[in-house]
C-alpha cells in the first residue's frame, strides 16, 4: 500500500518581525497565504529507512539531504515514535516548490510526510498531536498543515485562519542561488542592531487593512498592504534581486514582495489572463524560473491512497 500527499508552498502577505527572543527565534506578525505550487510525498511500508528525491524541471535537488536530516524523515519518525510504533518508511518527495527560495518547501515536506505516515498506518494522530510535531519541526510546518490564508504568530507556529474572499493570482519567480533564512534574519538583526534576544519581546501587530483587503478580494486593495520586513535585508545580502526587482517593476504587476526570507518574489496579477502576460514578460527579461500559481490553497491532503 502505498499513500501520496500533497503539501503546498507558502509566502507572507505581511512578515513583521520583532526584536529576537531569548531562544534567538523572532516574534512573528504574518499572514501566510498557501499557493498552487506543491511537493508530493509519497509513503510506503519498508524493512528499513530510505528516501528518494525527484523534481519538476528547473528545480535542484543537489541541496536536499537523502538521509535522517531530510525533514520529511525526522517528521515521519517522530510521528512514529508518538505512537511508539517501530515500524519503518520509503519516503518519496517529488518537489515541484522551488528549494531554499523562501517558499517552505521543507516545511511543506514534513507536513505532508505527518499526514501520509499518519494515514499509511492509520494511526489516528489527533488534529492537536499533529500541530504540535509540526511546530517542534519548524515554525513554517503548522501552516503547511492547515493551509488556506492565516495569521501566525509565536516564531510562525501559532496559526489562526482568517478571511479571505479572494481568487488570487501570483507570478512566482525564483532564482538560481538560494537563501539560508538564518542568515536573512542574522542580517535583520545586524541592521536594527539587536544584539542579543530579549526576554519578552513585543509581538508586531497584525495589518487591519491587509486583513480587510483579504475579506474583500480585491488586488488592487491588497497590493497597497503588501509588507515584508525580511526584504531588506534580503536585498542588502543579494544586490543582484534589485535586478529582478526592477524588472518586475517595468512589468504590469500590481505589486512585487520578497517571498519569506527570499530570494523568491512573488508578483500580484489581477487574473489568470494577467499572471499570464506577467510571467511572459519575466521570461522575456531573462528569468528562467517563472510560474504562475493561483491563491489559497489547501494544506497538505491525500491525492492518492492505493
Ligand atoms: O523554525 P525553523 O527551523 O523553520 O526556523 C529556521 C531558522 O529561521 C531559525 O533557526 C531561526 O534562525 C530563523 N527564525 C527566526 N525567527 C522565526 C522563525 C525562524 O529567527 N520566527
Amino acid at each position: 500500500m502505498t499513500v501520496t500527499v500533497r503539501a503546498p508552498a507558502k509566502f507572507n502577505l505581511q512578515l513583521s518581525v520583532g526584536e529576537p527572543r531569548t531562544d534567538g527565534y523572532h516574534p512573528l506578525g504574518t499572514v501566510y497565504q498557501a499557493i498552487g505550487l506543491y511537493d508530493d510525498v509519497t509513503a510506503s511500508p519498508a524493512q528499513m529507512w530510505s528516501v528518494e528525491t525527484t523534481a519538476d524541471e528547473h528545480i535542484d535537488l543537489a541541496q536536499v539531504p537523502t538521509g535522517d536530516d531530510n525533514i520529511a524523515v525526522r517528521a515521519a519518525k517522530m510521528l512514529l515514535a508518538l505512537h511508539r510504533d517501530e515500524r519503518a518508511v520509503h519516503l518519496h518527495i517529488h518537489k515541484g516548490i522551488p528549494i531554499a527560495g523562501g517558499l517552505a518547501g521543507g516545511s511543506a515536506d514534513a507536513a505532508a510526510a505527518l499526514v501520509a505516515v499518519d494515514r499509511l498506518f492509520d494511526l489516528g494522530t489527533s488534529d492537536d498531536e499533529m500541530l504540535a510535531l509540526a511546530a517542534e519541526l519548524g515554525s513554517d510546518v503548522p501552516f503547511s498543515l492547515v493551509g488556506g490564508t492565516a495569521a501566525g504568530s509565536g516564531r510562525g507556529e501559532i496559526v489562526e485562519p482568517v478571511t479571505d474572499n479572494g481568487s488570487w493570482w501570483w507570478v512566482v519567480v525564483g532564482n538560481d542561488t538560494g537563501l539560508s533564512t538564518p542568515w536573512v534574519y542574522g542580517e535583520f538583526d545586524r541592521m536594527h542592531r539587536y544584539a542579543s534576544g530579549a526576554a519578552d519581546p513585543a509581538a508586531p501587530a497584525l495589518d487591519g487593512d491587509l486583513l480587510d483587503a483579504l475579506a474583500d478580494g480585491e488586488p488592487a486593495d491588497l497590493a497597497v498592504c503588501l509588507s515584508n520586513d525580511l526584504m531588506d535585508p534580503a536585498l542588502a545580502a543579494r544586490p543582484d534581486l534589485r535586478a529582478t526587482l526592477a524588472d518586475a517593476e517595468r512589468s504590469s504587476a500590481m505589486a512585487t514582495l520578497l517571498s519569506g526570507s527570499g530570494p523568491t518574489m512573488m508578483l500580484l496579477a489581477g487574473s489568470a489572463d494577467h499572471a499570464r502576460e506577467i510571467a511572459g514578460f519575466m521570461t522575456g527579461s531573462g528569468h528562467t524560473r517563472v510560474w504562475v500559481a493561483t491563491a489559497p490553497v489547501a494544506g497538505a491532503h491525500v491525492v492518492t491512497y492505493a
